[in-house]
């Protein structure tokens, strides 16, 4: 019955001009267009040189990339917390700044947001080894001539993401509070709540962990799609108990269906490098070489 049901549902088109979603929210009642359809809203879905990729770490490209400079990661804000219908989104002001690692000019970060599985279960967009961890949270970047993530998408380069990876831990991340506590405030899409003052630098592991990293040009990971993306995912995690990963369960897609396992299955490589930092000796024996000749000239 429910087959035939399905079936006369499908055969009558009630799909068209559906709305995107995962494929945790499709179902025969609610006929949305899960990752294997996105390519039918946004053709570029469909395209080369998607994201997430799972990192195979036996194929990765060593490469002397430098580490991120972080500027106002340190400062607080109260921004607004949206739960948007698809995932949990904090706006930012565009006043924290990252340049180095590799990037060509400075970007200015404008989102935050995250990806979560079902109760602390699997959830992250990128895998690494095949591995899908508990969650993944998207710093999202645009170059600094740009005043929007709309306009940004339009340069091959124009976006710059930072991923990273949870892992569950026996103790609770009391940073992790003010985001923890605004999610009863958002259960239902459309619900805004204002965070108490958390800043960035609250959010990921301290600077010094995190020079390792991968890096790989890729897409956005919703539709459109867009390929305008310098992906970093970084090695180091970031821990939160199994109550604060499950916390995100709590929340609710429309139509009454619980949101979780928000992420994109991986996508394939198409022959894309996947660089790693691996060392970073070289900058550290020119920074080396820089100081003496500076304190030679100071000498002189
Ligand atoms: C976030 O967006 C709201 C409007 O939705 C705006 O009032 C607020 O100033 C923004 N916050 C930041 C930090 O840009
Ligand atoms: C994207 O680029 C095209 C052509 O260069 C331009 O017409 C369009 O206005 C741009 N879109 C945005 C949102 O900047
Ligand atoms: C949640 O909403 C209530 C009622 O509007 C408010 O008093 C409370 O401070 C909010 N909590 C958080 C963490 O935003
Ligand atoms: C969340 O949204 C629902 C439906 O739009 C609304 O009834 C409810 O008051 C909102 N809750 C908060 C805390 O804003
Ligand atoms: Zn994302």
């Amino acid at each position: 019955m429910q087959i035939f049901w399905c079936l006369l549902v499908s055969m009558l088109g009630v799909t068209e001009g559906a709305d995107w979603c995962y494929k945790s929210q499709v179902s025969c009642e609610n006929k949305c267009k899960g990752p294997d359809e996105w390519k039918d809203i946004a053709s570029t879905c469909g395209s080369e040189h998607q994201s997430p990729v799972n990192i195979v770490t036996k194929r990765v490209v060593t490469n002397n990339l430098t580490p991120f400079r972080f500027q106002g990661y340190q400062h607080a804000f109260h921004s607004i917390i949206t739960n948007n219908g698809h995932t949990v989104k904090v706006n930012l002001s565009g006043d924290a700044v990252i340049d180095g690692a590799g990037l060509s000019e400075n970007y200015k970060a404008v989102e935050v947001h995250f990806h979560w599985g079902k109760n602390g279960g699997p959830g992250s967009e990128h895998t690494i080894d095949g591995e899908q961890y508990p969650m993944e949270m998207h710093i999202v970047h645009i170059k600094q001539m740009y005043s929007s993530v709309q306009e940004a998408i339009n340069d091959s380069s124009g976006v710059a993401v930072l991923g990273f990876l949870y892992e569950e831990s026996e103790s609770a991340n009391k940073k992790y509070e003010s985001i923890i506590n605004a999610l009863p405030n958002i259960t239902l899409p459309g619900n805004k709540s204002t965070l108490g003052p958390v800043s960035l630098d609250m959010l990921i592991p301290s600077h010094d962990t995190l020079m390792h990293y991968f890096r790989y040009k890729g897409s956005l990971t919703t539709p459109d799609c867009a390929e305008s993306v310098i992906w970093t995912v970084f090695e180091n995690t970031i821990k939160l108990n199994k109550m604060q990963l499950s916390a995100f369960s709590d929340l609710w897609f429309e139509n009454g269906i619980a949101m979780t396992e928000t992420f994109r299955p991986v996508q394939p490589l198409n022959g894309r490098d996947i660089f790693y930092s691996g060392s970073n000796t070289a900058s550290v024996s020119t920074v080396l070489v820089v100081s003496t000749l500076i304190i030679s000239f100071l000498t002189l």
